[in-house]
């Protein structure tokens, strides 16, 4: 896996290969990264020569006026000798010099990976994974840089991040710190983002690398749904189908950056890591900083290869614990259901009639706590409202288990209101900043988790609500970007990142001291949607815009970094809350169970027909409930000038799968579409059935079951599925002339596809 030989180093994963050497001056020369090559002697191919000095150029040896550090590519670079390009570090020292060297001084080689102290991260044990510690040695400085890379063979990922040691006598001031370096040898790139904000996350956006720098960044507190810190690099000609590209992500959740500074001799520096914007550590004598983890893949599949490679990444190597590839219960949430107002008898009302559908899990949502009935109060009173909750927590919970439900409950526990008891006991605790008043977010403020005190209180407070009823579940919530940033606990620059680590400092505490529980972590939606915290919570609210048509694009988004078992998926009342859109409800299915499934609506309310197609969803989706949320996900490119979407989940033994087809917006006087399926084994014979919930709108706009009962079975080889596709039956856009040869496709419709491999 990793090899070295006369300072080469060679890192190979099953179908990629990283390589590079130490050059006579001690820096690390990058060679390459890509497909999987032969290579060992050979690797002096690919050795930048420098015979020449190119012009106005700084030489970085008085010996040596060719070789010029702005020109080549390297694993690692600091500042002040003639690389112009973003460094990996920055620091600078009392004397307020800035210049900094680093240069080979010695490696080792492991099997597995050692952990990352107080910080999330991958793991693998021996047979999994080889690490690489290489380090770097700035002498004038006594400063080492330790670079670290773990290759998983496996998932073809290779995990890196950097250690900075000061062994001077004097303090050192850490401007930068980034966790990974990668040199590009050419320019020719596509940058492909997830950006958006509330309610529109993690959209899809693609743009020519140019000359100059790009950044992907987040500047609020956390990774944040305005652009999430997986991104890809893809060459032109690079579909979802084949082609090379290349993706980045980090193992975080706060202010993150993710660089691409194009140079004029036309290479491209990736970094990535902790935003250098108001970042700044003190390293004292002898003092450590550990950068967060950067994972790095490559696939010459696509960008649907790229996609599974990090999916099973996330599943096999970021999630931890009971909840690791196990299969997640089906829910209903009460938040669209009632908000703030319900009480005991109300909640009770809508497990009774959650029960009988099939749902296994009844949670409670904001409200159930302090005094509050709206969302200017409360926060940090993390003790139960008994005008609501009569009988407690305790008693509540005791009606949903009896109901042969699990309870499951919400809190936010990184928050404040300035209307709370905790407040009015600690003013000091909120972040704000002496003599100024706060800016508020949703009316609430941060607790300050750089604060020790704080968090022992807040795993105190929460260890007390989570034993005080039979608690399955946590939805752990996070309701606003932070402002007014300052503590006593921090020092300049420190305190994003401090935060952090007390962030996950409590997550470790109280997710190892209630392991049973399934945690999900949810920021306003999916503000906070990243591996650092999938490291902790296994799944994450992926968007509080559970409007069909919107998901299909939020889905999508998020399915190029991450899996299916980390999106959750809510089926939700028509009109949408939040779009005042109305979608049939096989349609809201159809989307939310490529994902984990729960429902987020008054089920009390539901109509009969309703009930009925909701009882045969969810009998539906525990029978492909494995291949939902651990199959591997293939998107399509979007047919029809995005108006239809498709996608597909394969069982990893290519055994079954099952494909979404949606319309968005329907059309008269349209042949059929050309299905073609992707994953499947090219000589399994396939069963194949469409799977419809016949519900459409009626005039005024209600769902109702319809007449057309739609039946649609073949059988073929996976090689015609795959290479050639399938015809599904004549679609229709009205009820006119409605018969069994064809489909009615309405506004918003969809089908599914299941694909069954027959025992040869
Ligand atoms: C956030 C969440 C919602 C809900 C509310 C409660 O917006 O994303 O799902 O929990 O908070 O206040």
């Amino acid at each position: 896996m990793i090899t070295d030989k006369n300072n080469f180093f060679k890192l190979d994963t099953n179908h990629t290969t990283y390589l590079f050497h130490v050059l006579e001056s001690g820096h690390l020369e990058h060679l390459y990264y890509g497909r999987k090559i032969r290579c060992m002697d050979e690797y002096r191919l690919l050795q930048e020569p420098h015979a020449i000095g190119m012009a106005y150029t700084v030489a970085h040896d008085q010996e040596d006026t060719a070789f010029c550090l702005d020109t080549l590519n390297f694993e690692a670079s600091g500042v002040g000798k003639g690389d112009f390009r973003e460094p990996l570090v920055d620091v600078v020292l009392p004397n307020a010099s800035f210049t900094t060297d680093f240069l080979y001084h010695s490696h080792t080689i492991t099997d597995g990976k050692p952990a990352l102290t107080g910080l999330p991260a991958s793991y693998g044990e021996a047979d999994d994974c080889q690490t690489l510690e290489i380090t770097l040695r700035d002498a004038a400085l006594q400063l080492d840089l330790i670079l670290s890379y773990t290759a998983f063979p496996a998932c073809d990922v290779i995990a890196r991040s950097s250690r900075i040691v000061n062994h001077s006598c004097d303090g050192i001031k850490l401007r930068r710190a980034m966790s990974l370096q990668l040199d590009l040898p050419d320019k020719d790139y596509t940058l492909v983002t997830f950006d958006g904000n509330w309610g529109r996350e993690r959209r899809r956006h693609d743009r020519p690398l140019e000359y100059g720098i790009s950044v992907n960044d987040s500047k609020t507190g956390n990774s944040s749904s305005r652009h999430n810190p997986f991104v890809m690099l893809r060459r032109e000609n690079c579909t979802e189908s084949s082609g090379d590209c290349m993706g980045f992500n980090l193992v975080y959740s706060g202010n993150h950056a993710e660089i691409f500074d194009v140079s004029t001799y036309d290479r491209v520096r990736v970094l990535t890591g902790i935003n250098p914007f108001a970042f700044g550590w003190e390293l004292k004598p002898g003092d450590s900083f550990q950068t967060p983890e950067a994972l790095l893949s490559f696939s010459t599949e696509g960008l649907n290869g790229l996609s599974r490679r990090f999916q099973r990444f996330a599943n096999d190597h970021i999630v931890r614990g009971e909840w690791k590839n196990r299969e997640r219960p089906v829910l209903i949430n009460n938040w669209e259901a009632t908000y703030f107002d319900f009480d005991e008898d109300k909640l009770v009302a809508i497990a009774e009639a959650a029960a009988p559908l099939g749902v296994e899990l009844f949670v409670l949502d904001d409200g159930w706590f302090g005094v509050r009935n709206d969302d200017t109060t409360s926060l940090g009173d993390w003790f139960v409202n008994m005008d609501k909750l009569t009988h407690g927590l305790h008693g509540v919970c005791q009606r949903v288990l009896s109901l042969g439900m699990q309870f499951g409950l919400w809190v936010e526990p990184e928050m404040i209101s300035e209307v709370s008891e905790l407040c009015r006991k600690h003013p000091d605790w909120a972040v704000r900043v002496p003599g100024r008043t706060p800016s508020l977010g949703r009316n609430q403020m941060i607790l300050d988790y750089s604060n020790p005190a704080v968090c022992d209180y807040i795993v105190d407070v929460l260890s007390q609500v989570f034993s005080s009823c039979q608690l399955s579940y946590v939805k752990w919530d996070m309701n606003r970007n932070m402002s007014d940033v300052y503590s006593a606990h921090s020092g300049e620059g420190e305190f994003y990142h401090r935060y952090m680590l007390g962030l996950y400092g409590v997550m470790e505490r109280l997710t190892t001291a209630f392991p049973h529980i399934l945690f999900e972590s949810c920021a306003g939606g999916g503000n906070r949607f990243d591996l650092g915290m999938l490291h902790y919570m296994p799944q994450n609210w992926t968007s509080d815009d559970t409007d069909a048509r919107e998901r299909l694009e939020i889905q999508r988004g998020t399915s190029y970094g991450y899996p299916l078992s980390a999106m959750t998926c809510h089926v939700s009342v028509c009109p949408n809350h939040q779009t005042g859109r109305t979608t049939p409800i096989s349609t809201r299915f159809n989307v939310a169970q490529f994902g984990v499934l729960g429902y987020e609506l008054d089920l009390t309310q539901l109509s009969p027909d309703h009930r009925k197609a909701v009882t045969e969803q969810i009998s539906f989706y525990k029978e492909h409930r494995k291949l939902l949320q651990f199959g591997d996900f293939y998107r399509f490119e979007r047919p029809e000038q995005e108006n239809a979407y498709c996608w597909m989940v394969v069982a990893p033994d290519q055994s079954e799968a099952l494909m979404g087809y949606y319309r968005v917006l329907t059309q008269p006087n349209r042949t059929s579409e050309l299905l073609i399926a992707a994953g499947l084994a090219d000589d399994k014979l396939y069963d194949v059935d469409v799977i419809v919930q016949p519900m459409h709108l009626d005039e005024g706009g209600q769902a109702v079951f319809c007449g057309n009962t739609e039946k649609d079975h073949f059988c073929a080889y996976g090689d015609i599925l795959t290479h050639a596709g399938f015809r599904p039956k004549q679609a229709s856009s009205s009820h006119y002339g409605n018969s069994d040869a064809m489909r009615l496709m309405g506004d918003f419709s969809s089908r599914l596809y299941y694909f069954k491999a027959k025992k040869q």
